[in-house]
Parts: structure tokens; sequence; C-alpha cells
């Protein structure tokens, strides 16, 4: 959450930054600022709201070759443009970005910067003006960064200029992500590489608590006692294509036709020398030597580990326990004697599963994370990595990623028990690619599916998706796939669950979203249906062929019935998309969210 950037070099910064903002837009876009100096000192542009705002206050006349940028997710002080960052120290001189939360910012305000007026109500600000204290008592900035820096709790990527040094931007991260770009003549700073792609390929890892001196011609990194660190950079295996939104009007629109190419990608990427499935041999032998598997993870990676716990159990006989991340690190249950951990996050960096990670390892036992982001922290840290290869996912609401985590759990849990002689009586390849060509299907039908949206959720104030078995957890993901982009209240339950409570909820035209993909409950889920049409809802039946009866809104392409959730997450994530374009939202983008969730 916030994205950061900086630039040092021969150019004027102002469009590299607004550019590697605009980037990383997707990490939050409460307010966005930049600041740039030259020989009459460091100007800061900032403006509430988004990337397109703070370009038409930039002043075009003002050129300097060195800035840094942010762009916001609220976290300490609301939205508006006194808390947007930069946040500048007292007398001018410091000006800091910062992505990430410090926990004892007010401890840190109380003990040393009693008689100083903040000027906004963030956490942030704290350190600008600690880092000014320290000058003021005689340190180098350098000194004082570090000595800041030391003082700090919490999570913090980190980029300062300081008004007195034309070549300097003072860089360090602790727990949030930041990488430095290198280059010929210049170097930048920034949160994610898709935003300094636009200028380099080339990028330096940064490690918690290291600090970094950004020149034009060099980058020095230290770790916080002084020690020196020599770290090559690596190349960006990113294409500028993969992160443009071409013809499309929405990133959403994009990834989700990305998705029968991406279960075809995992195919090939996962396919061994005879042609059969195969994950590496290391991550194999973790798998079946674990006596039970734990999957964390956070919202749409925690639908798909839901799914994955039934693949792990089906098809390998492994136990699995499946859990939300953010509850997992305050109340560990009981573990078993060998258990592996496996950590779903498509971006690699969610924090609430990150503190999880940390917690396993300290306790000594074996990680696993499976990410769409190679070289992310939770790869990093874990022991074994598994890539979804979805390629970038840049819509807030998780689409292709989700669909990448199915279908790599199943891969996992059917090569696992292949290894293990378990006799399946499938091939996993082939299915797989039925799979890709019924999610074709559902994105080819996106007319009838835009006339469901309008039909059923136009006007609707909440709706509830129901089902049974997996196609319970997939009606979890299309509630939160309509509630986080179009706002209707929604809600995903187990069809048997519903008379438990819930059905007072149902109204004359309630629309409840029904998902009949799984023959041993399909007379089940029906009798469901039947129970909230008594009361008056607006029934919307999906149901697989083969299952299907007359009445049915939509017929979904027929595939193996372990991979349904592949195929019937597509029209939910349509009719959202369109129940969002309806009521005029801003699909990418959409209200209090933001990308990658990086504080706790
Ligand atoms: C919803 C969505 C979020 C993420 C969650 C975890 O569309 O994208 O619920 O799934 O924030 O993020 P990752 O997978 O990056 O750990």
């Amino acid at each position: 959450m916030c994205g950061i950037v900086g630039y040092i070099g021969e150019v004027d910064a102002k469009e590299i930054l607004l550019k590697g903002l605009e980037k990383l837009e997707y990490r939050g876009y409460d307010s966005a600022g930049i600041a740039v100096r030259n020989a009459e000192g460091v100007t800061i542009f900032k403006e509430k709201g988004r990337i397109a705002d703070l370009r038409e206050a930039v002043d075009e006349e003002i050129t300097a070759n060195i800035g840094i940028g942010h762009t916001r997710w609220a976290t300490h002080g609301v939205p508006n443009r006194l808390n947007a960052h930069p946040h500048q120290s007292t007398s001018g001189r410091f000006t800091l970005v910062h992505n990430g939360v410090i926990e004892n910012y007010h401890l840190l305000q109380q003990t040393y910067l009693k008689g100083i007026q903040m000027k906004s109500d963030t956490d942030t600000e704290v350190i600008v003006q600690l880092v000014e204290l320290f000058v003021k008592e005689g340190l180098t900035t350098t000194e004082a960064f570090r000595k800041t820096l030391s003082l700090l709790h919490g999570s913090y990527a980190i980029a300062l200029l300081d008004a007195e040094m034309a070549d300097t931007i003072f860089v360090a991260k602790n727990k949030s992500p930041l990488l430095v770009g290198v280059g010929e003549g210049f170097n930048v700073v920034a949160s994610d590489a898709m935003a300094m792609l636009q200028v380099t390929d080339q990028f330096v890892e940064l490690h918690d608590k290291e600090v970094v001196i950004v020149h034009k011609e060099s980058v020095e990194i230290t770790e916080l006692d002084g020690t020196v660190v020599e770290r090559a950079p690596y190349t960006a295996e990113l294409d500028m294509s993969d992160i443009e939104k071409g013809t499309y009007p929405h990133y959403m629109l994009k990834e989700m036709d990305e998705q029968p190419t991406v279960i075809r990608k995992i195919i090939q990427a996962y396919e061994g020398d005879n042609g059969e499935l195969t994950i590496d041999t290391a991550i194999l032998q973790a798998l079946q030597a674990a006596d039970r598997l734990y999957i964390i993870a956070a919202g749409t990676s925690y639908h798909a580990g839901l799914i994955g716990k039934q693949y792990f159990e089906k098809m390998t006989g492994i136990p699995v326990e499946v859990h939300i991340s953010s509850e997992f690190g305050y109340n560990i249950p009981l573990l078993s004697e060998k258990p592996l951990f496996i950590f779903i996050t498509q971006s690699g960096e969610t924090a609430d599963s990150r503190q999880v990670l940390v917690k396993i390892k300290e306790l000594g036992y074996p990680t696993l994370t499976v990410t769409n982001v190679p070289g992310s922290t939770l790869s990093r840290e874990a022991d074994y990595t598994l890539l979804l290869h979805a390629g970038p996912e840049i819509a807030v609401a998780s689409t292709k990623a989700y669909v990448a985590q199915v279908a790599v759990l199943a891969l996992t849990a059917y090569v696992t028990a292949q290894a293990s002689g378990k006799g399946l009586e499938f091939d996993l390849k082939q299915e797989l690619a039925i799979a890709a060509n019924g999610i074709q299907t559902m994105i080819d039908s996106k007319d009838v599916l835009e006339d469901i949206a309008e039909d059923y959720l136009k006007i609707a104030r909440n709706a509830f998706f129901i089902g049974r078995n997996v196609d319970f957890y997939v009606s979890l993901e299309g509630a939160l796939k309509l509630k986080e982009i179009s706002y209707i209240q929604a809600e995903g339950f187990a069809g048997g669950e519903l008379k438990h409570g819930t059905i007072a909820l149902i109204e004359e035209g309630t629309p409840v979203f029904a998902l009949v993909t799984q023959e041993a409950v399909a007379l089940n889920i029906r009798g469901n249906v039947k129970e909230v049409v008594a009361r008056g809802a607006y029934p919307c039946i999906i149901a697989m062929a083969g299952l299907e009866e007359a009445g049915d809104r939509l017929v979904i392409p027929h595939v193996h019935e372990l991979l349904t959730p592949l195929v019937s997450v597509v029209p939910m994530q349509l009719i959202s998309y369109y129940a969002a374009l309806h009521r005029r939202c801003d699909v990418d983008k959409p209200r209090n969210l933001a990308k990658s969730v990086t504080v706790e």
C-alpha cells in the first residue's frame, strides 16, 4: 500500500516520477505528490485524489534532475492534501516519502519532538522531523538517517531528500517493498519494478534495515551498523506490453480475457522434458514429508486456498487447514508434528501473510510461497516458491491470479499424488486444457453476462451467492468481486447454511446467484434455491452442462468436477464487472482499496 518513486540523473525528474506513480497507482490513490530539488531548493506538488489531479498541479516551468514521489493509501490521517506525501521537516530542509506504518510514532513524538509543531496527522512526519532534530544536534544527514531508522518500529519504505545535498537520495526499507533501479548516468527508486521499466530493467533488491545512499552514478548499500553490502542488479523479466492496458477500457477486463492463456502458460511452465506435469523435486519432497499442510492467505487468495484444500485432501490424502493470515498469527492452532506452510499470495507482499511467515520461520517449520511475483518478499523469504505465471495483475480486483492459484494448486496436488503412487484416473494436463477452453467460452459470452448484470444488479441493494462444496468457495469469491468493485452488499453462503439465519434477509426481488456444478449436491442446492424463491428472491442459476434444467439463467461448459472453479468463477467476475460499470464505479481502482496490502 502506497507507492514510492525516486529519480536522480541528468534529465528532468518530473515526468519520470509522474509516469512511475501512474504505474504504482494500484497501490493506493487517496492522494499523490512529488518533490523535486534544483538550485532554488525543493519544490513540493501534492494533491488529494489521483495522479491525474497531481499532473494538473505540477508547474511545468520548474525543472530538476532529482526528485521523489508518492501515491497514498491512507492509514494515519484522512486522505487530504495536508496528509499527502511528501512531508517536510519544520525548516524545509528534509523532504520524505514513506510507505508503511510506524507503530511507535506517538511514543517517538512524545520522547523527541514535544516542542515541534506537526503539520500533518501522519505517522510519517515523525521520521522527517527526527532526521532534522538529529542533524540540528550535530549529526551528518547519513548519521541522522541511520539513528532515526534505528528508532522506528513498524514497516517502512522511505526516500529522503536533503535540500543541502544536490546529489543524494537516502533510501531504506523494512517489511515494505523497495527496489533501486540502475542506469547509465542515473539511478531510480521504486516500490515495484513496473514503475521504472520506462527507464531501466536493471534492479537491485534491497533487504530490510539496509541503508542505501543513491547518487547519480552509484548506489551504496550498508547495513544499519555500517557494514558494506555488495549486491549485483538483476534483470526484471517484464515486458512493457504486460503492464499497459492497450485498447482495453480497464485492466480488469484485459486480465479476465487473459485467463485462458494463463492456464496454458501454467501447463507449459510446469511441463517436464517428458511432457508430464512436474514440480521442483525439493518442493515435492517437502510436500511428501509433511503430515499436514497449513495454507495461509488473505482475500481472494484465501478463497483459492479453500479450493486447494480440497485438491490436496482428495488427491494426496494429506490433511489441510486453511487460515486467514491476519487471524493466524495471533491465534496459532495446535500444529502437527511435520507441518508444511503454504502461503498463497498474488503480490508476495501482503503484510498479514508475511507476519505469519516470519513467525513460522522462527519456529523452524518449512515454508512454500505460491505467488505471481518472482523476487517478492514472501518468495524471497520462504524456503520454496511456486510461481503463478499469470503476468502482472494490475486491476485491484484479482481475477487471473485467482484462476492461476487454483490451477497451480491443482497441479501441485496432482503431481504430489502421482509421485506418492496414488492412482489418479485422469490426465490433469488435458483437463486443464479443457478448462482453458471453458473459460474462453465464458469470456465469449460477455453479452449474456452484461445482460445478467443489468437485469439483476443495476439497482440492487444487496445480493447473495450460494453454492455447496467447491461452489460455496467460488460463491465467496463471487461475492467478494461484486462488493469490492460495485459496492453492492454481497455475501457468499453455503446453500445449506442460509436457513440458519441469513434467509431472514431475503426480500421480494433479492438477487440470489446459485452455482450448480457438483453432481453430488446439485439437488440440494436446487432445493435451497426453491427456499429463497418461496420468500421472494430473484434467482440466477448458473449450472454446468449436464446438470442444467429449464429456467437456468446460464450454462457453463462441462469440465472435470475438480476444476469447475476455474470456469464458474469467470461469470462471477464478468457479472461483477458489468454491474460496476452500470453503477458507474471505478472498476480498476475501487474506493478505499489498494492492490498490495503492505500494512497489517
Ligand atoms: C480481491 C483481492 C484481495 C487480495 C488480498 C491478498 O480482489 O485482490 O482480496 O486477494 O489482498 O493479496 P495477495 O494475494 O497479494 O496476498
